[in-house]
């Protein structure tokens, strides 16, 4: 099991204090040592009191991707035990091949705040602002012929649509792989392999999803052919740390099915 982290404490201590020592016992390393992950988590965004009678309490967390967020209570097998976070990169998917070349364990995440060279299919390019979506890759090796990996790419499609149903967010999949809304392209997912005759080496899966960019916030070449999850959302936001997580969650599901069973049923969902 995922040893609990300083964050998880902190939150779980809610408006309390929790002393230093109290983490320390629980993580089995030194005082000194925590303050240090104290500080590496101010660094990072978050903001922590601290007093040294009573400890260390969590006053604030960043709207970041940062694994500390998504890692807390994720429910996978495969997906996201190592993420790869970047506040900043040209493209998620370009990092994630260059990690499966070095040898990145299946189901690696690599995950960006923003991309300044995000790319489509067919060498065009995708639009990444800065925190507004969620814009990342998941590296896989799995036990199947090249021929088979655009099928890797329905499903992801299927994992977003089901994820999107948690949030009672209705989703349209248009062929190949993108997500629309009302003809507005949402999402969208590009799968690129590395392989050999009749067997991938790895396969990045990388998907983009405007998550809370409004129509008046897309450049105008853009305002008619793309949508995102706050616009279907009535305009209310959508916590990307939390719809992340979901996909992560419903992905692994798939994923495993997949390996168990084969395409059929994922590919049937994609249908419906
Ligand atoms: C398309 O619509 O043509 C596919 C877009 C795929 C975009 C995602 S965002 C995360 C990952 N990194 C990239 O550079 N592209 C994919």
């Amino acid at each position: 099991m995922r040893k609990t982290t300083i964050v998880e404490m902190l939150k779980n201590a809610g408006e309390n204090f929790i002393s230093g020592e109290s983490i320390a016992g629980k993580l089995g390393i030194s005082r000194t040592a925590v303050w240090k992950h104290i500080q590496t988590l101010r660094n990072s965004g978050y903001e922590i009191l601290s007093s040294e009678r009573r400890g260390y309490k969590l006053k604030d967390a960043p709207d970041l991707l940062l694994p500390s967020e998504i890692q807390i209570g994720l429910d996978t097998e495969i997906l996201g035990k190592e993420m790869d976070y970047h506040p900043s990169v040209d493209s998620t998917n370009r990092l994630a091949k260059k990690l499966a070349y070095h040898g990145a364990a299946e189901g690696t995440i690599v995950v960006a705040e923003e991309q300044t060279g995000g790319k489509g299919r067919l060498e065009r390019g995708f639009y990444s602002p800065r925190g507004k979506g969620i814009w990342f890759s998941v590296i896989l090796h799995p036990n199947f012929s090249p021929h088979d990996a655009p099928k890797f790419t329905l499903m992801a499609a299927v994992a977003v649509a089901e994820a999107m149903a948690r949030f009672k967010l209705k989703a349209e999949i248009k062929w190949p792989n993108d997500i629309m809304h009302d003809g507005r392209k949402l999402v969208g997912i590009l799968t690129e392999m590395t392989g050999e005759i009749g067997k991938i080496t790895y396969l990045v899966t990388g998907i983009g999803i405007n998550v809370n960019i409004s129509r008046e916030e897309f450049p105008e070449e853009l305002r008619d052919i793309a949508t995102s999850l706050s616009e279907l959302n009535g305009g209310e936001k959508i916590s990307r740390v939390y719809f992340l997580r979901a996909v992560l969650e419903e992905f692994d599901k798939l994923y495993r099915e997949v390996n168990a069973a084969g395409f059929d049923k994922v590919i049937d969902r994609w249908r419906k």
